[in-house]
């Protein structure tokens, strides 16, 4: 069987390298520069080794491409492209009806059409069937079902084989279809009754963690306010056996999901006249970190940060990976600058950002961990700078929530 991946990112790509495994993968993707760098072997993304793909491109069983015609041929077509919001913080359907096109434009044969790109509930059946159907030059009746992807990059312990995975398809055929393509490489299936649920469980798993980490987010700050230690707190709430669940509290959530698929899910609730005041407020009190972080640094170094050289430790948006899509450091080093500091940043996992390169970890007046990957020692931070603020929890003897 030909598979074709549409999007080679952290979720095609990772996809790709376990369908590999058994059918012959076509990673379809618009950036010319990863299809090039993946034709030769490299991946971009962690978990996935390079070594893995040259195996795969050796044994025939993988090629990148840009060209939409390699995926004429294919049988079983998955959709994993960005879902971001717009500038007005709104679902943004362009990548995936830009892949829709890619589809209807290129496939003259019926196929099965799996989404795993995150979005509300109705996407397949409403938007993705219909673009398609919309792009093909004959009406083709194509197969459709969702299966969201689980994916957490940088995860050693759960992976595409023993992470349960949801699905449903718009037709038993289709469901059927989609059942058989996984159980190749996943051990536990989990067929639900609608897209539409499966597509809705996706975008709720987020907005529970986010939810709670806004919990805890603001729980810090009360914590502060008494006195008493948040950390102390959360792991004595932590020794009740059930009912409770630890979350951390941190900067701000960033990644492709926390901080977006919840609005996905306020998006769709408020289209339909219900409530998403939690899920709304939940976001905001996450926004809010950074400038909380930012007061209480300036509170500890004379009631100003005009002119103070700050480090900002660790800009990714979580531990041992190189990805700052929504980062918190980003709306930390806006407040900071804003203030009148002098911020550099380092984080040699990342390297460089916004065009600017990882600084040393030392010579700072203060400096404020956002993000600690374990390359970083907690004693090389604690002589970075005189006064050092830990966000994360890690670095014992540092100031910090
Ligand atoms: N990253 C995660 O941890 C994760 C986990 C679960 C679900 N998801 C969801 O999976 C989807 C993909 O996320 P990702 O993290 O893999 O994104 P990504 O940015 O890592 O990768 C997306 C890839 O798609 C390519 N692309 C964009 N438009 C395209 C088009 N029209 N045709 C072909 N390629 C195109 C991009 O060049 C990029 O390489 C999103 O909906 C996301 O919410 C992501």
């Amino acid at each position: 069987m030909k598979v074709a991946i549409i999007g080679q990112g952290y979720v095609g790509l990772t996809i790709s390298a376990f369908a590999g495994e058994f059918f012959d993968v076509v990673g379809f993707d618009s950036n010319q520069r990863i299809v090039k760098q993946l034709n030769d072997g490299i991946s971009h993304i962690e978990g996935i080794e390079s070594a893995v793909l040259k195996n795969l491109i050796r044994d025939g069983r993988y090629q990148a491409t840009s060209d939409g015609q390699d995926i004429a041929e294919s049988d079983l077509v998955v959709i994993a492209v960005p879902t971001p919001l717009t500038t007005f913080r709104k679902p943004d359907l362009s990548f995936i009806d830009a892949a829709c096109r890619t589809i209807g434009e290129n496939i003259e044969k019926p196929v099965l059409v799996i989404n795993e790109s995150t979005s509300f509930p109705g996407t397949l059946r409403n938007f993705i069937k219909p673009a398609i159907e919309n792009y093909s030059k004959h009406l083709i009746e194509h197969s459709y079902a969702i299966s969201p992807e689980r994916v957490d990059p940088g995860r050693r312990d759960f992976n595409q084989r023993n992470t349960p995975r949801l699905f449903a398809g718009l037709t038993l055929e289709a469901t059927e279809k989609t059942r058989e393509f996984y159980s190749r490489f996943c051990d536990q299936l989990v067929e639900v009754s609608s897209p539409e649920v499966a597509e809705a469980a996706k975008l709720f798993e987020n907005t529970f963690r986010q939810v709670n980490i806004a919990l805890v987010n603001e729980f810090a700050q009360i914590a502060h306010s008494l006195g008493i230690s948040v950390h102390e707190t959360l792991d004595a709430a932590n020794t009740k056996p059930y009912g409770f669940m630890k979350f951390t509290p941190s900067a701000g959530v960033g990644g492709h999901c926390i901080p977006v698929d919840p609005t996905y899910l306020a998006a769709i609730a408020e289209e339909n006249g219900a409530p998403a005041t939690f899920i709304r407020r939940a976001n905001e009190v996450n926004l809010e970190m950074s400038e909380y972080i930012v007061n209480r640094v300036e509170t500890d170094n004379g009631g100003s940060l005009h002119g103070k050289s700050v480090l900002v430790i660790g800009v990714a948006y979580k531990p041992n990976v190189a990805d700052v899509r929504e980062t918190a450091a980003e709306l930390v080093i806006m407040h900071l600058r804003n203030r009148g500091a002098v911020v550099s940043w380092h984080d040699e996992v990342v390297g460089t950002w916004h065009g600017e390169s990882s600084a040393p970890l030392s010579g700072a007046g203060i400096s404020v961990v956002i993000t600690k990957h374990d390359v970083v020692s907690e004693r090389d931070i604690l002589a970075s700078a005189p006064y050092v603020f830990d966000t994360t929890g890690k670095v014992a003897g540092a100031k910090g929530l």
